[in-house]
This record gives C-alpha cells, sequence and structure tokens, in this order.
C-alpha cells in the first residue's frame, strides 16, 4: 500500500464557518424569526446552537483542541442595530469577547457582516430592494468595524448574495418569498453596492483589512452534452446562479440571464475570491417543468448522495471550481469560505472530508493560491428553511440538552488540521473505501 502525505503550504487556514442566526439562538428581531413564526420553516431555531447563552466558548475549545487555526463566524446585525437609531453596545461587546475567545485560542477569525438575515426595521424599509439600503449597512459595517478591528482583518462582507437572491426572489425558501427574479437581480445589484462601499470603508478604517464575500458556486452540468437543449439551459442556469457577482465585481456591470445593471462602483471591490461549495448539478430540458424554464436539475442516478438528498460528494466538481475562480481572477487569493455535507450518522462525511481537501491539494499543486478552507460546519446548527433535518456539523447536537457529541469526521479533520495535510494513514483509517481513489498504485 502507498504511503504518502499531501502537504499544503504553511500557513494555510484550517477552520469551520458558522453563522449568527443559525448558532446563536434567540434572535427574535429579524426576517428569519418573523419567516419561522409564520410556519415557512421545518422547525424554529430555537435556542439554536446557543452560543448567545455562552456556549460559544465550549466549541471555541473544541475548534481549538482540533488543531483549527481559523473561524469564520457572522455578526447580526439585528443585534447590533435593534432600531435603526439604536446601537446595542452590549451586543457589540460580547462579539468582541467572542473574537477575543478566538484569539486567545489562537485561532484567526473572519468575520461575516451579513449572513442571510436582516432588521426587521429594515424589511419595513423596503429591505435590500432598494438602494435606501446600501447608505444603510455602510453605517451599520462602520460601527461594527470600529468596534471589532482589534481583533480581525479578514472580512467577508455578504454571504451567498445570489442564494439569497434565488431563495427569497424565485424559489421561496427564504423571505420575503417572492416570485421575481427581475427584482432578485435589483437586490443583488444593491448587495454588490452595499458590499463596495464596505470594501472602501473597512480599507479607509483598517489600512491592512483583507475583504472579499462569499460566493455560493454550482458548477452546472447537461445531462445529455449532445442535446443542444440540454446544453441550453445548463448555460443559462450556470449564469443565471453563479455570475450576477463575479460579473459585477470584474467589470462593474452586472449581468444575468434576466438583464443587466450598471454597478460601476462595484469593480475590483475584493482582495480575495471566497468561494462557497457543496454540489454540482446534473441539468436537463423538460418540457414538464415551465416553473423552472422547461429544465429540470437533478442528481444522477448512482450518484454519493446524503441523506437528505441535497448534497452530493462531488470533488470534481470543486476542482472545477477553484479552477474558474483561477481563470476568472488569475492570482487573487482564494478562500474556501464553506464547504461541507447533511449526514447525521457521518456515513459518508468522512470521503467527503478527504476527497475534497484531495481536490483542493491537487489545485494547490498547481500553485494556484488557494489559502484557507472552513468546513461547514463546526457543531450541528439551524439550517434554514430546513430547520433540525439536516445535520452539518463535525459535533452532533442534541438540540433539548445542547449535548455536543464528536462525530469521527471531528477526529479526521483534527489529524489533517494538525499535519496541514492528508496523509494516505488518515485515508486508511478513517475512510479506506477511497484509499485506491486517492493513492493509486
Ligand atoms: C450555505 C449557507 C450556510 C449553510 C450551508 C449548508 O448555502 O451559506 O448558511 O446553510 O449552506
Amino acid at each position: 500500500m502507498p504511503s504518502a502525505t499531501f502537504h499544503f503550504p504553511k500557513g494555510f487556514l484550517w477552520g469551520t464557518a458558522t453563522s449568527s442566526h443559525q448558532v446563536e439562538g434567540g434572535n427574535t428581531n429579524n426576517n428569519w424569526y418573523k419567516w419561522e413564526q409564520e410556519g415557512h420553516t421545518a422547525h424554529k431555531s430555537g435556542n439554536g446552537s446557543d452560543w448567545w447563552g455562552g456556549r460559544w466558548k465550549e466549541d471555541f475549545d473544541r475548534a481549538a483542541e482540533t488543531g483549527q487555526n481559523a473561524h469564520r463566524l457572522s455578526v447580526e446585525w439585528s443585534r447590533i442595530q435593534p432600531a435603526p437609531d439604536r446601537w446595542d453596545e452590549a451586543a457589540l461587546e460580547r462579539y468582541r469577547s467572542m473574537l477575543r475567545g478566538l484569539r486567545d485560542r489562537g485561532i484567526t477569525p473572519m468575520v461575516t457582516l451579513h449572513h442571510f438575515t436582516d432588521p426587521l426595521w429594515l424589511g419595513e424599509l423596503g429591505g435590500w430592494e432598494t438602494q435606501a439600503v446600501v447608505p444603510l449597512f455602510e453605517k451599520y459595517a462602520r460601527k461594527v468595524v470600529e468596534a471589532l478591528k482589534e481583533y480581525c482583518t479578514l472580512w467577508c462582507t455578504i454571504n451567498e448574495p445570489n442564494v439569497y437572491a434565488l431563495e427569497g426572489y424565485l424559489r421561496g425558501n427564504f423571505p420575503p418569498g417572492k416570485s421575481d427574479l427581475k427584482l432578485g437581480l435589483v437586490v443583488q445589484s444593491n448587495m454588490a453596492r452595499a458590499h463596495a462601499a464596505a470594501y472602501r470603508l473597512l480599507h479607509e478604517l483598517q489600512p491592512e483589512a483583507r475583504v472579499g464575500y462569499a460566493l455560493h458556486f454550482r458548477p452546472q452540468e447537461s445531462f445529455r452534452s449532445w442535446f443542444p437543449l440540454d446544453r441550453l439551459m445548463r448555460n443559462i442556469k450556470f449564469a443565471g446562479i453563479n455570475l450576477a457577482f463575479p460579473s459585477a465585481i470584474s467589470t462593474g456591470i452586472m449581468r444575468s440571464p434576466v438583464g443587466r445593471i450598471q454597478v460601476p462602483e462595484v469593480k475590483g471591490t475584493q482582495d480575495f475570491l471566497g468561494l462557497n461549495y457543496y454540489s454540482v448539478d446534473t441539468v436537463a430540458f423538460d418540457l414538464r417543468n415551465p416553473q423552472e424554464l422547461f429544465s429540470r436539475s437533478f442528481f444522477p442516478e448512482g450518484i454519493d448522495l446524503a441523506d437528505a438528498g441535497m448534497n452530493s460528494n462531488t470533488p470534481e466538481g470543486f476542482f472545477s471550481a477553484i479552477k474558474w475562480a483561477v481563470r476568472t481572477y488569475p492570482s487573487l487569493p482564494i478562500i474556501i469560505t464553506e464547504n461541507g455535507i447533511e449526514d447525521s450518522t457521518d456515513r459518508i462525511r468522512p470521503r467527503y472530508l478527504a476527497e475534497h481537501v484531495h481536490a483542493m491539494w491537487r489545485a494547490v499543486n498547481f500553485n494556484w493560491p488557494v489559502k484557507g478552507y472552513f468546513h461547514w460546519s463546526l457543531v450541528d446548527n439551524f439550517e434554514w428553511e430546513r430547520g433540525w433535518t439536516q445535520r452539518f456539523g463535525l459535533w452532533a447536537l442534541d438540540i433539548e440538552t445542547q449535548k455536543r457529541t464528536r462525530r469521527s469526521s471531528a477526529d479526521l479533520y483534527a489529524a489533517i488540521c494538525k499535519e496541514n495535510g492528508l496523509s494516505s494513514a488518515m485515508v486508511e483509517k478513517y475512510c479506506p473505501e477511497v484509499f485506491e481513489k486517492l493513492f493509486p498504485g
């Protein structure tokens, strides 16, 4: 049996990612709380993973003990600015102690300013649908950066603007549950303007800041490559899902299959690309599915699929996502801001993790500038409209007792973080079923 280790460059960031509403609990002043009360979600977020109650301490201990040297978390706008004319200094102080808690444990923080949730008052003012949001976000960002810059230099302005728009303005899973793709594009353009304003502000307040946003990148494959209509649908979906924000940052014009919007101030506003990668979609033309533009997205039969069927284990797609990023932005640093799989029994996660780390190592070996990897997630947390039905944590969570149970993937990830690499011994121990694939010969 071959014995080898795939090493990563010195200083590589290994961490996990979380978001405020998913882990904190008790967020009652945002649009997701309202959405949950209205019955749009499988469960309610409740106490989350009880970070606001103080359990961030024990979870950061877990991260540190398992060799993680970075953590991505988000701060909750609705806590920090509970009303347009009111700031909650105690909430900011709490975030300061969390970031200090990370620093004390030798963990580099990345702070996300917006991860899907909006203060209720913002919704009343039109949310992200009008440009009025831009100065409001800028004001909020200024307050956060002034309070937290002592502890953080790595910033993610907005998480997955494309998912926010597609789920909230097409599929109806996220608030405001509208069905208006053109408005969804307007929303993304306002997010891009707010991102650009925060980018400039951050550099003004903290010259050493490194600022990006997190793009949900989803490769699309045509079901029958010989069939032009499958290819057409694939191309429309690829552009519609992935390219609005990147086009705005590259050219100052946001482009999508439903239109284009001039956002000149957005051009060039990123110091790194944050890439969230989960799975690949297969796309076929389908006359019976007019609501999806006569197309259908699915996972092909026989694919390595997680229990709830939302995530497939397709590491080739991860490699191609990184390749796309490098081609789009040559020499711009890339940080994998999310990657993971829902798997309550940890049946598939060890091989998902090993195969994705391997794909990333291949990318690094082309000298592509991947600088870090944040696994989603540290501990099970509230999965939006899917409630608690999906378990992404390295640690399992019992939401009644808040007891954490370490999954074996946590051990594998600890070994990867501590080694700064993936070894044949790790694969043999945690996921021998992919040994031949990763270490042929
Ligand atoms: C991403 C979200 C994150 C989490 C994972 C599973 O799209 O950014 O909050 O829900 O999916």
